[in-house]
């Protein structure tokens, strides 16, 4: 008999669905929406901010494009993409934390030489960035893929200085045959996620100011190793409060003064190791990995 009230109206969706034969959208559904219907009980959710809600998520689906996914920045600057990447890391083998691949990744990065740098266009004051990649019992991994990509001192990435078209401040790498990688770039600096859509105004509305600090992503791949998208971070003004919590503290680096054992001696250096874990490694099975709930 159709007679809910505001804990049965739960029970009776869960009844509807039962006979989902696929039993882990059978777990995310009840999950969902067991949770979802507890948050609009928690805040005793009216009518008119549920149309906001509904409202704000339209235009969120109105803003993306081809070029930009509002979506993702909803999911970036909510912390659930760094959510998903703590629980994809949480792997019987420990390999370098994942980072959010943030808008600014292509595919098809210009192929540079080990040492090249990735500052074509504008050079400024440089580093060298330099390391070894490993597996998980530390052995160097021989001639595995580095994509790097990073904003330039004004907090800008190539398509947003020149437009489409134009590479600048990205390029793919080839370790060596000690899975040694170094190259030299600029020094980058922290910016501001899109802040003129609907997660912007969101942001802004939450207090807070929608920067992210300096940092250099990174797309490792190497056959046998899981594709490892991460970045490291500098220590700037902004480096606790990340609006879209990528910085992990080991992912933190610093800059340090030139040394005669890096491999550009003349330049400040910028150290990091990577360690990537084999294809074959399986998530570790966490409470999502359990009976349906
Ligand atoms: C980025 O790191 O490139 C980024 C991440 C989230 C939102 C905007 C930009
Ligand atoms: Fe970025």
């Amino acid at each position: 008999m159709i007679d809910f009230d505001e804990k049965s109206v739960t029970d009776a969706f869960f009844d509807q669905i039962k006979g989902t034969p696929n039993k882990r959208l059978l777990q995310i559904m009840r999950a969902a929406i067991r949770h979802l219907h507890s948050f609009a009980r928690e805040v005793d959710l009216t009518r008119d901010e549920w149309k906001a809600g509904i409202n704000f998520l339209t235009a969120v689906g109105q803003q993306s494009s081809e070029d930009r996914q509002e979506f993702v920045l909803l999911s970036d600057t909510s912390g659930l993409s760094t959510l998903m990447n703590l629980l994809e890391d949480r792997r019987g083998d420990k390999g370098t934390n994942a980072s959010i691949l943030g808008p600014f990744y292509r595919e098809d990065p210009p192929i540079l030489e080990l040492g090249d740098t990735v500052a074509k266009l504008k050079p400024g004051p440089e580093a060298v960035m330099y390391g070894t990649i490993k597996d998980v019992r530390g052995k160097p991994i021989p001639h595995a893929l580095l994509d790097a990509w990073l904003a330039d001192e004004k907090g800008l990435y190539d398509v947003q200085e020149h437009g489409p078209g134009v590479d600048d401040l990205r390029g793919r790498y080839r370790a060596d045959e000690n899975g040694r990688y170094w190259f030299r770039t600029t020094i980058p600096s922290g910016y501001s996620i899109p802040m003129d859509g609907p997660v912007g105004d969101l942001v802004r509305n939450t207090a807070r100011d929608g920067m992210r600090p300096a940092h250099i992503h990174f797309r490792l791949m190497h056959q046998g190793f899981q594709d490892l998208v991460t970045a490291v971070y500098f220590k700037d003004q902004y480096i606790e409060t990340d609006a879209a919590f990528g910085v992990l503290r080991k992912l933190v680096v610093e800059i340090l003064p030139p040394s005669k054992d890096s491999p550009i001696p003349s330049l400040p250096r910028i150290p990091y190791d990577f360690t990537m874990i084999p294809s074959s490694a399986v998530r570790h099975p966490g409470p999502l990995g359990s009976a349906a709930a």
